[in-house]
């Protein structure tokens, strides 16, 4: 089974020898919890780069919640072995403080597509997400990165954040992967009881219908209202948010006339799903 690596020094030490030898590099950061949609960002980053590391983080910074933070699962042998027979080249699952170590005081801050929607729900948390994501780009000096769609905002937060900063790093979004009943896979819905597991592939029916509505000509925001209509019917606690907006820049889009997707964020009991699709 691969080692798992602590230290910024001993990671950057593999990649000299790696860069040496000319190979180029692909890096999945995870929180770990990893499930087939990790699996499958780990299979397209071994399909693109001579070497893979995937890192596993929880990473403080980006929990505006201290519970989210400590409910958040952390499954690190039961990660190591599903990623076993995908043989990376290494796991890179620090400790907090080799991460954020004392005196620490720097944070990334994205602006503009980081302030509507989740942005909007959990102040700092796309800081979070972006100083660590550029610490992971720095230390594994990854030629190529992983993401999933599922996390779409994030995705654009990180495609500008590298753009912004010059990273030489190659951003891929791979496609989210469903269940059967269409919920999006999640670290997240490990923690559904069985009947809230029942109730949440509504949000993905709801956003698929009014996608067909909207393409179908209906006023965005009257299919906006039928669809959070229909979650609530369906037994969600709350809708925070489900809008449609640019694709890349994540305006507002009130007519469809550009590339666009509809997201939401939705809680079920204590567990916040987020789901995105194109329209
Ligand atoms: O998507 C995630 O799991 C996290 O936000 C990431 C990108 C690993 C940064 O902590």
């Amino acid at each position: 089974m691969t080692g798992i690596v602590r230290h910024v020094a001993d990671l950057r030490a593999a990649v000299a020898g790696w860069r040496r030898a000319g190979d180029s590099v692909g890096v999945v950061p995870t929180m770990g919890a990893l499930h087939q949609g990790h699996l499958s960002l780990v299979a397209a980053a071994r399909a693109a780069c001579d070497r893979v590391i995937v890192t596993i983080f929880v990473n403080p910074r980006q929990f505006d919640n201290p519970e989210d933070l400590a409910k958040y699962p952390r499954t690190e042998e039961t990660d190591a072995a599903l990623l076993a027979p995908l043989a990376v080249d290494a796991i890179f699952a620090p400790a907090p403080a080799e991460v954020y170590p004392q005196g620490f005081a720097t944070t990334v801050s994205v602006a503009g597509v980081s302030a509507g929607l989740c942005g909007a729900h959990r102040p700092g948390h796309f800081d979070g997400v972006a100083t660590v994501v550029a610490k992971l780009f720095g230390m594994t000096q990854a030629d190529q990165a992983f993401f999933g769609e599922k996390d779409w905002q994030q995705v654009q937060v990180v495609r500008r954040l590298v753009a912004d900063l010059n990273i030489p790093v190659t951003i891929n979004a791979c496609p989210t992967l469903r269940e059967p009943d269409g919920l999006a896979l999640s670290s997240r819905n490990a923690r559904l009881s069985a009947q809230d597991r029942a109730i949440a592939p509504a949000l993905h029916a709801a956003m698929q219908d009014a996608a067909r509505a909207i393409r179908a000509g209906t006023p965005v925001a009257a299919a906006l209202v039928g669809a959070e209509a229909a979650v609530l019917a369906a037994g969600f606690a709350r809708v925070e948010y489900l809008d449609l907006r640019s694709a890349e820049g994540l305006e507002p889009v009130i007519l469809l006339d550009r590339p666009a997707r509809l997201l939401a964020a939705a809680w079920l009991g204590d567990v916040r799903l987020i789901d995105n699709i194109a329209v």
